[in-house]
This record gives structure tokens, sequence and C-alpha cells, in this order.
């Protein structure tokens, strides 16, 4: 429901109509990857008035896989599919080249798999996420569980405090049974190194940085509509 003082869209809406908008994106007749989280949950919502026009989708996490089962609409395992026409998902933060921050729902592995088998990568979000540099969102490190001493050491030194994330009082396990680091304090100014540098740590699985597999289009829900910016 919108405020009816300011009759300004809420978040909740605006996720909503962008959810909506990411439609005109989906290849008819064809496999759609699929992203996590709040804002892809109302893709996915979208996505089941159009099920009859698609094959199916290949997901990025056991909850989407749930949901798109849940509403009729086929899931394919990656390795089933060589090429996947575009890939629509979320971010946390995405700067003005489609350099993202992901990983605040934990499933930045199978993210970056997807994004990687697809041709074009959609971003859908809402302008909060817009950012001039990426680091303000805590980035989300996926890591082996015995590493993670040393790498929030490694983080330490590049002046950034990274801590486990936990789910009631414990570590949390991803869907790949590994945990996540989330590190406050970076300002990532060169995303293509930092990702680089960061993924070859023994012990990181993935760093939520996405910059070689960043997006070629996002679509940003502002409460005056759906802005598309491009970085092709
Ligand atoms: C999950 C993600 C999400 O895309 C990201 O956290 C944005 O989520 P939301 O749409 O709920 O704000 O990377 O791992």
């Amino acid at each position: 429901m919108s405020d009816p003082a300011s009759a300004a869209p809420t978040q909740d809406e605006l996720k909503a109509l962008v959810g909506r908008a990411a439609l005109d994106y989906v290849v008819r007749g064809e496999i759609v990857g699929v992203g996590t989280g709040s804002t892809v949950n109302k893709f996915i919502e979208a996505l089941a008035t159009i099920r009859n026009e698609i094959k199916g989708a290949v997901s990025s996490s056991v909850a989407s896989t749930e949901r798109l089962r849940a509403l009729g609409i086929e899931v394919f395992d990656s390795n089933a599919v060589d090429e996947l026409a575009v890939y629509i998902d979320g971010a946390d933060e995405i700067d003005g080249r489609g350099h993202m921050i992901k990983g605040g729902g934990a499933a930045l592995t199978r993210e970056k798999i997807v994004a990687a088998q697809s041709r074009r990568f959609v971003c859908i979000a809402d302008a909060s996420k817009r950012v001039e540099v990426l680091g303000a969102f805590p980035l989300p490190v996926e890591i082996i569980p015995m590493a993670a001493r040393r790498l929030m050491r490694q983080f330490a030194a590049l002046g950034g405090l990274a801590q486990v994330r936990e789910k009631d009082g414990l570590p949390l396990v991803t869907d790949n049974g590994q945990h996540i680091l989330d590190v406050t304090g970076l300002k990532i100014a060169d995303p293509l190194a930092f990702e680089s540098e960061v993924n070859q740590w023994p012990g990181v699985v993935t760093v939520g940085v996405f910059a070689h597999q960043k997006a070629q289009v996002c679509l940003l829900a502002t409460p005056e509509g759906v802005q598309t910016l491009r970085y092709d």
C-alpha cells in the first residue's frame, strides 16, 4: 500500500514494478536464468503469468527453485542447459558501469554461475541500490569455513572488517554447505581487479563483486517509474 500522506510508492511496490518490467527481457520459448532475493521474488510472481510462454528456468538458489516450482514453472539443472539468453537478478549495489555487489541473500556463488552461462544480465533494483563506488553495503564472500580466520586477516590488511554471517546464533550455512563473511569498510574503486584478486585467495569460494559478470542492463525502479540503464 502507498503511504496516503505522500502517495509515494513503497519499496515493495517499487520491487513489484521492476519485477514486472523485467518480463520484457524474457525471451519467449526459452529457458530464463532466475536470481534470488525479494526483488526477484516479485519477478517470479510476474513470470508465473507467462509460464506457458517459456520452457522454464535455471535457478540460483534453493529458495528461488521452491518458489518457481510452487508457481508451476519448470526448473532445469544448470548443467542441462548450455547457454541462457538472459539472467534476471537483483543487487545490493550497482555502480555506473554495471558492476555490482551481490550476496545479501547468501546465494552469490550460484548467482555467479548462472550469470556466467547467460548472454545478458538484467539487474532489477530500486534506486537506493545505485552507488558511485561499491563498498557501502557489506561485501559478502562465500568461504570454506577452515579458512575464515586467515581470510579475516587478509581483509583487515585491506582496511576491511570481516564477520562470519550468522543465523539463529550459528554461522549461516549456504546452499553449498559453506559460510559467508560480510566485509565492511571497503571502497572498491577497481571492481575488476578486486574481484580477480580476492577470488584467488585460498579458501574463497566466491567474492560478491560482480564485475566480470556485470549487468548489461539495469532496470531501476524510481518513484517516477522504471529507468533503463545500459552498460554494453
Ligand atoms: C542474493 C542477492 C540479491 O540479489 C541481493 O541481495 C538483493 O536482494 P533484494 O532484492 O532482496 O534487495 O544477491 O544473494
